[in-house]
């Protein structure tokens, strides 16, 4: 069986479209993890997936690449909170958030952190997606270990995390602004209504195609000059083909849509 071959049942098996993934990253990595298995090709890698439902789970897993922490780019989030969250707040005091390829919860609860420490936990709600089962139970728990906090100021730690057995847990006021939900960025609805859409370090494995319907659903499911806001490699090249305007580096703002009505008089 070729890679042809493979992406096919693989999108049967588990709903992941390989084409819309940069092949060579790919196939880098599943080369590498079919050795690991001591598989000698695709066909006998699909048999084993197929029938031991850990290797599947791990396949997909090892497949999306889950690295992530809190406060990831820490001067983004500088920017977020300073900019683009007074931004958004100007004319309303409620806000929708969606944190899109939010892997095992680190994103999202970093912009639970943030918001709350500006406004009441009742003025803003985040949806936070991801395709990958496994990080999103992870994610629902809360827990992390020190190793993923290096970035969390140490008052937002104190604030809003307890230390038990010496992993840190997300208190549950907090837990409660979130939901976790399943979401394929490539083949799912999307919300609408949102005023900011953080999305980073998902964008830079899809191929050039997959991007361009991604942005255009992003745009739809934002509010007149809501925020897109991307990873630290992931600039959006001619975003206004796609209904956004440059705010700060890394930040998009969707065009407000003007409605021109000519009134003829007779
Ligand atoms: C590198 S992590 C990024 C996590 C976080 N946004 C950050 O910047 O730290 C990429 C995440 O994208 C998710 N992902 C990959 N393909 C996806 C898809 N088609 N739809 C939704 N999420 C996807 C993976 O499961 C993984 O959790």
């Amino acid at each position: 069986m070729n890679y042809e071959g493979f992406k096919v049942q693989v999108l049967s098996l588990t709903d992941i479209d390989l084409n819309c993934y940069k092949e060579n990253q790919m196939k880098r990595r599943i080369d590498a993890l079919i050795k690991k298995h001591g598989c000698n090709g695709y066909e006998t890698f699909l048999q084993l997936i197929k029938k031991d439902r850990k290797a599947l789970e791990e396949f997909v897993t090892y497949l999306t690449i889950n690295v992530t922490e809190f406060f990831r780019n820490p001067s983004q989030w500088d920017i977020l909170e300073k900019h683009i969250i007074p931004l958004l707040t100007q004319k309303k005091s409620t806000i929708k958030i969606w944190s899109a390829a939010c892997s095992t919860g680190d994103e999202p609860y970093s912009l639970a952190m943030t918001l709350a420490n500006l406004m009441p936990l009742v003025n803003f709600q985040i949806t936070a997606t991801d395709l990958d089962k496994e990080v999103l139970e992870k994610a629902k728990a809360g827990v992390y270990s020190e190793r993923n906090l290096v970035n969390l100021p140490v008052e937002f730690k104190e604030k809003y995390m307890t230390l038990q057995n010496s992993n840190y847990v997300v208190k549950s006021e907090l837990k409660q602004r979130i939901t976790f939900k399943q979401h394929n960025l490539l083949k799912d609805p999307y919300p609408s209504g949102m005023d900011l859409i953080v999305c980073r370090n998902v964008l830079i494995y899809f191929t050039e195609e997959a991007k361009k319907g991604i942005y255009s659903n992003f745009n739809k499911a934002l509010v007149d000059e809501g925020i897109l806001f991307v990873g630290s490699t992931e600039q959006i090249i001619m975003c206004q083909e796609y209904g956004f305007e440059p705010n700060k580096i890394f930040f998009y703002q969707k065009k407000k849509v003007v409605i021109a009505i000519s009134l003829s008089c007779k």
